[in-house]
């Protein structure tokens, strides 16, 4: 395998049969074709490598090959006359290739409108393809804006874009929109089966789905990473070489360290990643695999039967086993605290002291929903699913309000940390766990959800972190809004463009439901969320919060790192010293 890109670039669909995934889109284009009422402009929408260019390539030739034939209910190309071939390889004078990137200055627009005036040398269609068209100047686009209001009748414009937001509405009005999904991993599996069926290639079907998870939606970097496998491994795809040439995490790993987590034994849940750690594993790799676990176990939990998950079937099976351990609020508890950790862990001198705490802090999540936080008021409102047969006596931090059900039925090996960890380390576990800490009555804000006005974002955050925290995560890097006056007003959130994927999130079906609720709940009404885009650069909520923990941690490695038996035991057992300091305090 010589270069990267080979294996995309020689796959790259030809006909509309070929692509995987935007059914929707290749629908609408074929039935536009054959019912003659094409547009004349178009804006292709979404990610990198899910197929953008493919399509208008494909779209163009159905357009202009004079031998285009139906076939199964799509059009079919005759890829031999010369415009197939010069559409294909982007030398035609008829559908003109343009990046937008590096066009982008009105005299760039001028131009393209002039040479649309010219017939095309042949047939019927004029088409111009302006990739990354979000990076024309103001001014290019009033130029554009021009031509789209009186195009000449033989043109077809088709705008293509990784950053639809960032395209004038004026603009988007004149166009149809499509907007392309990304390539699921079911989806990534079948292509590449085909890829490596025609290259003929041995695989194991988990190296594909492993392949396929991260490539993260994109069908370009998973033909990228099957690239780079197969020069790393040779003729035979397996698993192992996929996780040895990515780095990827095996499952099993991340799962006995959920495992040991859920179940609050913090011991082996620490030796669990001592080992990994001493065998080279990339932590913010496996930081990452335990979140989207987590965030697998959530779905399951929440009664998402079949969630749509990087999973195979038999971890699916080895989660909903461990379904009982927690219950909701803890797991989503658990989610929360690795979602805020991965940033700390990002810039931290010693990622694996990070590591250590977040797996102490989450075996020992239990303690927060029972002793304090946002589950409290949950719990006692709502006696638990899991009755557990023995009670065990309440620590000393744990006040009357103890729901029976949230007491495990044995007891944690990881109580002595937590009794020692808040006045020997200067570092409240449970505190830092319920980041940020509701500033209102959680117990009283889930209870009684109607409060009498005073309504203010901060206390919606605190509200939603009490009662939903994925949600409130997300709310918490919007820095800007502005709230609905009744439930026909929208209520507008913006987000800086860096913080996007939480928008997305923000707007998919289950989280816009749970912010409903919330709305319903918090002020009386339903207000639909509707999200923007905000110039605004000033540090979120959420960015404080991290800011905050990161400062604590920070003090806390100070204060272990200048303790004399820590200064021992580096000298002693170097690596090992976090542990060392727990194990000792608590022996
Ligand atoms: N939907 C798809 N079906 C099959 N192959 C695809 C699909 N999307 C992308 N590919 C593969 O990825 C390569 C790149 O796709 P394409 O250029 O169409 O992506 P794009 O969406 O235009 O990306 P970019 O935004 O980076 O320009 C193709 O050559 C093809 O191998
Ligand atoms: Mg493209
Ligand atoms: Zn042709």
């Amino acid at each position: 395998m010589s270069s990267y890109l080979v294996l995309a670039r020689k796959y790259r669909p030809k006909q509309f049969s070929d692509i995987v995934g935007q059914q929707s889109v290749v629908r609408t284009l074929v039935n536009a074709i054959q019912l003659k009422r094409t547009h004349q402009a178009y804006v292709f929408s979404g990610s990198r490598g899910i197929g953008k260019t493919s399509i208008a390539r494909i779209f163009s030739k159905a357009l202009r090959c004079p031998n285009v034939i139906e076939r199964d209910g799509l059009l079919v190309s005759c890829d031999a006359c010369s415009d197939c071939h010069e559409i294909a390889s982007g030398t035609s004078v008829n559908v003109l290739e343009i990046d937008g990137a590096s066009n982008n200055g009105v005299e760039n627009v001028r131009e393209i409108r002039e040479n649309a005036k010219f017939l095309p040398s042949s047939g019927q269609y004029k088409i111009y393809i302006i990739d990354e068209v979000h990076m024309l100047s103001n001014q290019a686009f009033n130029a554009l804006l021009k031509t789209l209001e009186e195009p000449p009748e033989h043109v077809v414009f088709i705008f293509a874009t990784t950053e639809s937001h960032k395209i004038p509405e004026t603009i988007l009005g004149r166009c149809q929109r499509f907007d392309f999904k990304r390539v699921t991993v079911a989806q990534i599996v079948e292509r590449v089966t085909q890829v490596l069926n025609s290259e003929k290639i041995e695989f194991e079907p988990a190296a594909l789905s492993l392949i396929a998870r991260a490539a993260e939606g994109s069908m370009r970097d998973a033909l990228s990473i099957l690239d780079q496998v197969i020069s790393f491994s040779g003729m035979r795809v397996s698993a192992i070489a996929v996780r040895d040439s990515i780095g990827l995490i095996g499952t099993e790993l991340v799962l006995s360290l959920l495992t040991a987590v859920l179940e609050r034994n913090a011991v082996p849940a620490l030796s669990t990643l001592q080992t990994a750690f001493n065998q080279g594993v990339d932590l913010r790799a496996l930081l990452k695999a335990l979140i989207e676990m987590t965030h697998a176990l959530l779905l399951l939990k929440a009664g998402v039967s079949e969630p749509e998950t990087p999973f195979n079937s038999d971890e699916i099976a080895s989660l909903k086993r461990l379904l009982d351990r927690r219950e909701l609020e803890e797991i989503e508890l658990i989610f929360q605290v690795y979602h805020h950790g991965l940033d700390l862990l990002s810039r931290a001198p010693q990622p694996k002291l990070v590591f250590d705490m977040l797996v102490i802090k989450t075996a020992l999540a239990e303690a927060l929903v029972r002793t304090g936080g946002g589950g409290e008021g949950k719990a006692t409102e709502s006696p638990r699913k899991n009755p557990v047969t023995e009670p065990r006596p309440v620590q000393q931090a744990g006040p009357a309000t103890v729901s029976p059900a949230a007491v495990p039925s044995a007891p944690p090996p990881t109580a002595p940390i937590q009794s020692s960890a808040p006045t020997g380390l200067g570092f409240d576990f449970r505190a830092s766990l319920s980041t940020p800490a509701p500033k209102v009555e959680p117990s009283t804000a889930v209870r009684s959800p109607v409060l009498a006005g005073g309504k203010t974002w901060e206390g919606m955050i605190q509200f939603a972190t009490a009662a939903r925290p994925v949600l409130g995560i997300l709310l918490e890097s919007v820095v800007e809004w502005t709230l609905p006056n009744g439930p026909e007003d929208k209520f507008r959130l913006g987000f800086r463009m860096k913080d996007r994927t939480k928008a997305d999130q923000l707007q998919q079906k289950a989280m816009k439901d749970q912010f409903l609720l919330l709305t319903e709940n918090y002020l009386g009404f339903k207000a639909q969320p509707e999200v923007f885009f905000s110039e605004i650069q000033s540090e979120s909520l959420a960015e404080r919060a991290e800011r905050e923990d990161r400062e604590q941690q920070e003090n806390t490695m100070k204060r272990i790192l200048s303790h004399e038996v820590v200064q021992e035991a580096t000298s002693l057992f170097g690596a090992r010293l976090t542990q060392v300091e727990v194990v000792k305090r608590n022996s």
